[in-house]
């Protein structure tokens, strides 16, 4: 992999396609995960154990995981809620998990079924047996500046969920502006706070782009230290339970930014174009 001074972490497997309605055929999905692997990226987010009946598109989370080729130098993470999935992604030889938790109360009764506390006593068990096996854990923040269903968010709530997830071990902590409603102002705002919890080097970016604020957001993140992003080969991504949200900023936009501005991300813009078209080719009309 080549050298680089910003991180993009690859989402399109997991947070691109579990908004899809109709089922992406597992073959499909893994040549996508192939095709994301020849890009540069050092850590590409391949799917979810979750419920099926809350994510019906990623039920074929352990087959994809069988059956994709790992680069040497990639690690491939997936999410885990609870016990169960991270029992299965530890089964399925997953190099990483996330645990995902909310700032705001209403999204994560309808994410994760449970309230901010709640979900924070689950993942202590997740933490211990991610700590116990040597496999690193990321942590997730949604809803950092605007909830779907309550509106503004306050830094004060984002931070006390980042201040949780620090305490449980998380080696990295991404922030989520889940709705893509977020305006670089408001970013910023919530950035003083939470880095008063949390260095920038353990914070991500993980901005959703349905107002076409993520790349000023980005760049808000860039003065604040943070030098690791989420974002999605095509734009794809949402959440099922996120009403109104629009897909990940774009890999290869988030990319060309960046190299614009003198960052170096280790990423081929002629690979991530290739695999942009072929993650579209797998969105439903319509
Ligand atoms: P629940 O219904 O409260 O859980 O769901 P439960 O423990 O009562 O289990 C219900 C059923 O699910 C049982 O099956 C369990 O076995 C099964 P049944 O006995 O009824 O046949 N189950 C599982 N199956 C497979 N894998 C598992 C698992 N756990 C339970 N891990 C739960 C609670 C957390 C499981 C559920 O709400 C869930 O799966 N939610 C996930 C929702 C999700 O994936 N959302 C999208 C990802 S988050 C996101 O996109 C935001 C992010 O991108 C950042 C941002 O943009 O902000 C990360
Ligand atoms: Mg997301």
């Amino acid at each position: 992999l080549l050298p680089r001074d910003v991180s993009i972490v690859e989402m399109a497997p997991r947070d691109g396609l579990q908004n899809e309605k109709d089922l992406i055929p597992t073959a499909k999905k893994i040549t996508l995960i192939d095709m994301i692997s020849e890009c540069g990226f050092e850590r590409i987010e391949a799917t979810s154990f979750v419920s099926s009946k809350w994510v019906p598109q990623l039920a074929d989370a352990a087959e994809v995981m069988a059956g994709i080729k790992r680069r040497p130098g990639v690690r491939y993470a997936v999410l885990t809620p609870n016990m169960k999935g991270f029992e299965a992604a530890m089964a399925a030889g997953a190099d990483e998990v996330a645990i995902f938790a909310s700032a705001s109360e209403s999204f994560s009764q309808q994410n994760i079924n449970c309230s901010i506390a709640e979900s924070i006593e689950r993942f202590k068990s997740v933490a211990e047996a991610s700590r116990a096996r040597g496999v690193p854990m990321r942590g997730y923040v949604s809803c950092v500046v605007e909830c779907p269903y309550e509106g503004a968010v306050s830094p004060d709530a984002a931070a006390r969920v980042v201040e949780s997830l620090h305490a449980l071990g998380c080696y990295e902590i991404s922030l989520g502006d889940t709705i893509g409603r977020g305006r670089p102002e408001e970013v910023d705002q919530m950035l003083v706070t939470v880095l008063s919890y949390a260095p920038a080097t353990m914070l991500a970016g993980h901005f959703h782009d349905t107002d076409g604020w993520a790349i000023d957001n980005i760049d808000v993140s860039l003065k604040h230290g943070l030098r690791v992003f989420d974002a999605s080969v095509g734009g794809l991504g949402g959440c099922p339970y996120a009403p109104g949200a629009k897909g990940n900023v774009d890999s290869l936009e988030v990319a060309q930014f960046l190299s614009r501005k003198g960052y170096r991300t280790g990423l081929s813009p002629e690979k991530l174009e290739e695999a942009a078209r072929f993650a579209q080719s797998l969105r439903s009309a319509g």
